[in-house]
């Protein structure tokens, strides 16, 4: 949702909090290291490097959940399923998935259509860089927030990536 009039809108800041990778198949896919790290007060970032066992990888799904935590974290807005290797080529065509990748892509190698031929690198992606996302769309109430997502390739889930975020 694009607000139509941001300047009487009050934007609001995200915080990570956590970062978690789980592998379910580690002779496909494995974490070499997967972190959030404050640098200082002001440089945050998440880092993470999966290393890829069956390559060329032709084929990737990605489901996208939001939660939002009340008395545990309960789905919130968005629960989407993309063909990464399609969608990529023209994420505007899908608007929500378009949001969800431009907080990250810059800081990815995976960040271009299929085949991936390398270990996937998320290289220090900086809070102030998902900041300047949301403050283009704000209207997310404050919160704790857990954006979790599943990478399935040949049907198969492969691995699992979750990134905790208060936004205040
Ligand atoms: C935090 O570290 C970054 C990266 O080295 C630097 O650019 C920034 O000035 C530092 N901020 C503070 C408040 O020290
Ligand atoms: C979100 O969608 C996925 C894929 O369709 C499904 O497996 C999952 O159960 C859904 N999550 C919720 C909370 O409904
Ligand atoms: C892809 O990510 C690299 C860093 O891994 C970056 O230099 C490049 O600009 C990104 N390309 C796009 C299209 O975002």
């Amino acid at each position: 949702q694009f607000s139509p009039n941001r300047s009487f809108q009050i934007i609001g800041r995200v915080e990570f909090s956590n970062l978690k990778c789980v592998s379910w198949d580690p002779e496909w896919i494995d974490f070499e290291y997967c972190y959030l790290k404050a640098f200082n007060r002001s440089f945050k970032y998440l880092s993470l490097k999966a290393k890829l066992y069956k390559l060329p990888v032709n084929e990737m799904k990605v489901n996208f959940e939001l939660f939002k935590r009340y008395s545990g974290y309960k789905p919130f807005l968005y629960n989407i399923s993309v063909d990464a290797c399609k969608v990529v080529k023209n994420p505007k065509a899908h608007p929500i998935f378009a949001f969800f990748y431009s907080l990250f892509s810059r800081y990815s190698n995976m960040n271009h259509s299929c085949p991936y031929k390398e270990d996937v690198l998320l290289d220090r992606l900086p809070i102030e860089h998902v900041n300047n996302q949301f403050t283009k769309v704000l209207p997310f109430p404050p919160g704790d927030y857990l954006f979790h997502s599943k990478w399935m390739a040949d049907e198969i889930n492969r691995a699992e990536v979750d990134v905790y975020a208060t936004l205040i």
